[in-house]
C-alpha cells in the first residue's frame, strides 16, 4: 500500500478528507495545495463534453485528461474513474486499469458499483491496483437521479454493498446521494474512509465537482455550494480584452517585443 493511501486511512475518525475533481493541469495544481484526493471523474462527460451520459467517456478521454492533471499533482492522491465499458469483466478491467496506471502514473482507480462487480474490485486489488468504490447514485448504471436509502430495504442493500466493497479490498468509498442516516451508519460500520457527495456531513470526507463549486458548469443542485462565480470574472476580463483591442489600447509599447 502506498504512503499516500496509508496517510488517507489514518484520517478516518480524526480529520475530514478533502476531495475535488480536476480535468486539467492548471486547476489541478491549485487543488493540490488543499486536497487529499483529486479525482479525474467521468463527470467530464457532462461538464466538458455536453454528452448525454458518462458512458460516452472513453479510456482515451480519461487517459488524456489524467496526463494533464498529473502535471499539476504532487501531494494529493490522484484517483481516476474507470469508464463503464473498461470494466465489463475482470480481464478487461485489469488490462485497462494497468494501461491507465502506466500511461498516467495515477495512484488509484475508482470503480462504480452495480452491486455485482465486487469480483472486479477484488481482482484489481489482488493485482496491486488500488481501488476506490462508489455506491448510491452511480451515473454509469442509473439513468434516473434518486436519493438512496429512504427505506429499510434500500438501507440494508446499501450497507451490504458497502461492506462487500470493503471486503473486496477497496481503500475508500464514495457515497453519492445517500440519506444522512444511512451515510452515518455506513461510515461507522466501515473501517475504510467514506467520501460523500450529496450524502450529508456524516462521511469521513467530501467530494464535489470543481466546476460546480466555481460556478462554471451551470449545475447547482442543493448539495453543491457555489463558492465563487468564475464565469463572471472570466467574462469581465475577456470583455475588457476585446474592448482594448478594438480601441487600440492593447497591445501598447510595453507589450512590443522589439522596436517601437
Ligand atoms: O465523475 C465524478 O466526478 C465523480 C464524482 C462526482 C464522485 O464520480
Amino acid at each position: 500500500m502506498s504512503n499516500k493511501i496509508k496517510k488517507l486511512l489514518l484520517k478516518k475518525d480524526k480529520q475530514k478528507i478533502v476531495s475535488l475533481t480536476a480535468y486539467s493541469k492548471n486547476i489541478a495544481q491549485i487543488l493540490d495545495k488543499y486536497c487529499d484526493i483529486i479525482l479525474v471523474g467521468d463527470s467530464m462527460a457532462n461538464v466538458l463534453y455536453n454528452m448525454k451520459d458518462t458512458n460516452q467517456i472513453t479510456i482515451d478521454h480519461i487517459i488524456q485528461h489524467t496526463i494533464s492533471v498529473r502535471q499539476g499533482v504532487k501531494n494529493s492522491l490522484l484517483v481516476v474513474d474507470m469508464p463503464r465499458k473498461t470494466c465489463k469483466n475482470l480481464i478487461k478491467a485489469k488490462k485497462n486499469a494497468k494501461m491507465i496506471l502506466n500511461k498516467t502514473k495515477c495512484d488509484a482507480v475508482k470503480v462504480e458499483s452495480n452491486n455485482k462487480n465486487f469480483n472486479i474490485i477484488k481482482g484489481l486489488v489482488k493485482s496491486n491496483i488500488p481501488v476506490m468504490g462508489h455506491i448510491g447514485y452511480t451515473p454509469q448504471f442509473k439513468k434516473k437521479f434518486k436519493v438512496e436509502g429512504k427505506n429499510k430495504i434500500e438501507e440494508n442493500k446499501l450497507i451490504k454493498e458497502a461492506c462487500l466493497i470493503e471486503k473486496a479490498g477497496a481503500f475508500s468509498i464514495v457515497l453519492e446521494c445517500i440519506t444522512p442516516s444511512v451515510a452515518k451508519k455506513i461510515t461507522s460500520i466501515l473501517k475504510i474512509p467514506t467520501i460523500g457527495i450529496g450524502s450529508s456531513k456524516y462521511c469521513d470526507g467530501q467530494i464535489l465537482v470543481t466546476d460546480d463549486i466555481l460556478g462554471m458548469s451551470g449545475f447547482y443542485p442543493k448539495f453543491v455550494k457555489r463558492y465563487v462565480n468564475v464565469n463572471t470574472i472570466i467574462e469581465k476580463a475577456v470583455k475588457k480584452y476585446s474592448k482594448e483591442i478594438k480601441n487600440r489600447i492593447f497591445p501598447n509599447k510595453k507589450n512590443f517585443l522589439y522596436g517601437k
